[in-house]
């Protein structure tokens, strides 16, 4: 079962409410067409209905989807996996955003590090992103990620091949952060 994240959190710059609420098989239309949209395709690799339904259900994954702005509406979704991984590292293996630039990415990562800091017990949260992805390597930077190697021509493009940069944050980091209120309170 997907457990629901209550926490709202108001950025300083500008103030966005954001939630996070376990993903429902009838939110996978909107979930498909996200990952399905030009603005995002580029840096992702979208998945079959099928997957996306596995991942609900599967313990090992937590199905998030991002509600924001004034009426909670749905902005975006977010998964991690490995949340049952006895080596205590859990990947953010998709993070999109309808509606960029609005603070929303960066609410919803604060979010995804207190549920797999505090709630998921995680020692290791790490992600990988495509090179061109200077948008989202420049969020998860700014967001405290450490940058531990990068995957040469891991993945096939259209104009060729893209490397993948692997970023890490461990739990040491994150309290550091928390004690220097960078990251959301327990
Ligand atoms: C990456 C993504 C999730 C960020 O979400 P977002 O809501 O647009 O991000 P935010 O508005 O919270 O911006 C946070 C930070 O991201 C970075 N950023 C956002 N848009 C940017 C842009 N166009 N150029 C450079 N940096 C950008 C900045 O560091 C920004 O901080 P700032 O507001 O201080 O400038 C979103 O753009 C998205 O869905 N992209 C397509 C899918 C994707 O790339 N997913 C991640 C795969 S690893």
């Amino acid at each position: 079962m997907n457990r629901s994240c209550p926490a709202d959190t108001i950025l300083d710059r500008p103030p966005v409410r954001v939630r996070l609420r376990p993903t429902m098989q009838s939110d996978l239309d909107f979930v498909l067409t996200l990952e399905q949209d030009d603005a995002n395709l580029p840096f992702i690799t979208p998945w079959e209905r099928t997957q996306h339904e596995a991942a609900i259900r599967f313990p090992d994954f937590r199905h998030f989807i991002v509600e924001g702005g004034p009426q909670l509406d749905a902005v975006g979704f977010l998964i991690l996996v490995g949340c049952r991984s006895r080596h205590l590292s859990l990947e953010l293996k998709r993070m999109v955003i309808q509606t960029k630039r609005q603070g929303y990415g960066r609410a919803a990562l604060h979010l995804a590090k207190k549920i797999a800091f505090d709630d998921l017990g995680a020692h290791r949260l790490w992600l990988d992103v495509k090179g061109r992805n200077t948008r989202a390597a420049a969020l998860y930077r700014a967001e405290g990620f450490v940058q531990e190697g990068v995957l040469r021509d891991a993945v096939k493009v259209a104009d060729g091949f893209d490397s993948l940069a692997v970023m890490s944050m461990l739990r040491p980091e994150f309290d550091a952060r928390r004690a220097a209120a960078l990251e959301l309170a327990a």
